[in-house]
């Protein structure tokens, strides 16, 4: 008798992987699992092995062996060199047709560099993005493949069955060809990003006012129930409520003030700086990690004066009303800043990605679920080719009915010397992006005064420059 073979194989025990491997086999596939440390392997074989049929290998010949052809191989090991040195491996012991997918937070750019290596070696590569943590690795994430479409078909059935489903959609399509899938998934980041730092400005807002811990936590949590429903705000709550195990004091006032990153955020901006999208609420929630990490500057900067952070406040529920409609409004231009770079990203690497369809498999599974996402993708549906969700049929007429408290919010959180970035950045994009006529004539005017950079008439078409150091008359430098 021989021994049956494996549907799909998991490379890299980790927890994100053996969790996803796990997940597979809780929906009757044959998993073969290995790691460079083998008796990872064999732990995951003793704690899980009763969970369904894994077929364990010390080996990475014996793992690509016990795997059925064309084989579904998936890699869940750190981003960058490791994944690298995996491929290296896994290369001359495989056949024509077979699949590796890269599951990790890898950058888009080696994703295309990856799958333009391994196409010309007759293998398919699918840059995959895995978002919901461990948690969802396990009961299922959203997943977010690149790679051929042909690749799809024999992968996108396993993965749909594992990713997070609402109703029976599944939170998993393909995104597009090669880096599309990371490409998405770093985006989904910079949007965590941003709501996590809006979500963080709230918070102290919220103290300024006169809250305690608890009742801030109550706060999120009554929030979770309406239009601000989703997991970020879920887990918000329930982390605010958790004492200190230590101590007994609020865990989050004894967590140092120092956010750490690994990077996709930062990428997310630096993309967005290279497409000329401007992303600024992610911009910020980036910039606001940095800040908090660096102890010199902070040091330094401590001898500043300004107000001491005490929001004097008359009432204090229709601030909390107002507070939350800032934060419903701040996230929209988040999220609409992340899809604008979507679009723009998706036509300029030529991956004609579907929003309408990044915004579906959002839905749940991933750390960014909400509510909110199901009016994002029905107007996305409703219009593919919309330029911005702020103006959106559903999202605009909300945005200006929010308007003054979310103004309030920003202008109360300046006077009292709390920073709020997310906030007021996001505020001024809204203000900058609907003035019929923005500031810009000024940096255009002083860019030719000093470099004849020329600039355009309102009246006129074409490119003019003015003679500033000699008579000021103008002339017409083209006709565009
Ligand atoms: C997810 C998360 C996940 C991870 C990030 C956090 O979608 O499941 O985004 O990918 O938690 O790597 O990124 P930072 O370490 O940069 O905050």
């Amino acid at each position: 008798m021989t021994k049956p073979k494996a549907n799909i194989g998991v490379v890299g025990m980790a927890v994100m992987g053996s969790n996803l491997a796990r997940n597979l086999a809780h929906h009757g596939y044959v998993v073969a699992i290995h790691n460079r440390t083998h008796a990872k392997t064999e732990k995951v074989l003793a704690d899980h092995g009763h969970e369904g049929t894994f077929i364990g290998s010390e080996s990475i010949q014996d793992f690509v062996n016990s795997i059925d052809r064309p084989r579904s191989i998936i890699l869940m090991v750190k981003a960058g060199a490791s994944t690298d040195a995996t491929i290296a491996e896994l290369l001359p012991h495989l056949n024509e047709g077979d699949i590796i997918m890269d599951g990790g937070n890898s950058n888009f750019r080696d994703t295309i560099r990856r799958e333009a290596e391994i196409s010309a070696k007759g293998f398919h590569f699918v840059g995959t993005g895995i978002s919901g943590g461990e948690y969802g690795a396990l009961t299922g994430p959203a997943i977010m493949p690149g790679g051929t479409p042909e690749s799809y078909k024999t992968l996108g059935p396993m993965l749909e069955a594992i990713s997070a489903h609402v109703g029976d959609e599944p939170c998993c399509t393909w995104i597009g060809p090669n880096g599309a899938g990371h490409f998405v998934k770093m985006i989904h980041n910079g949007i965590e990003y941003a709501d996590m730092q809006v979500i963080g400005e709230t918070f102290e807002l919220l103290r300024a006012a006169g809250l305690s811990v608890a009742e801030a936590a109550e706060t999120f949590r009554k929030w979770n129930e309406g239009e601000l429903s989703s997991y970020l705000i879920e887990i918000t709550a329930e982390m605010l409520a958790q004492a200190d195990p230590q101590t007994g004091a609020p865990l989050v006032d004894v967590i140092k003030d120092r956010a750490g990153m690994k990077g996709t955020g930062t990428w997310t901006v630096q993309t967005a700086l290279e497409l000329g999208v401007p992303v600024n609420g992610i911009a910020e929630s980036v910039f606001a990690r940095a800040l908090s990490s660096h102890d010199d500057l902070r040091t330094a900067a401590s001898v500043l004066t300004g107000p001491d952070r005490v929001l004097e406040v008359a009432d204090r529920e229709s601030f909390i009303e107002d507070v939350r409609q800032a934060l419903w409004a701040s996230k929209v231009v988040a999220y609409s800043q992340g899809f604008d770079e979507i679009r723009t990203g998706g036509e300029e690497f030529g991956w004609n990605i579907s929003v309408a369809d990044a915004a579906k498999i959002w839905r749940d599974g991933c750390i960014i679920r909400a509510k909110l996402l199901e009016d994002i993708r029905q107007e996305y549906s409703a219009d593919p080719q919309l330029v911005s969700l702020m103006a959106a049929p559903s999202i605009a007429p909300k945005l200006g009915e929010y308007n003054a408290a979310w103004r309030r919010v920003v202008v109360a959180a300046a006077q009292a010397g709390i920073a709020a970035p997310v906030f007021a950045s996001s505020l001024a994009y809204y203000d900058m992006a609907r003035a019929p006529r923005n500031n810009a004539a000024v940096t255009q005017g002083l860019r030719d005064f000093f470099g004849s950079h020329t600039y355009e008439r309102i009246d006129t078409p074409g490119h003019y420059h003015l003679e500033w150091s000699g008579d000021r008359s103008e002339t017409k430098i083209s006709e565009d």
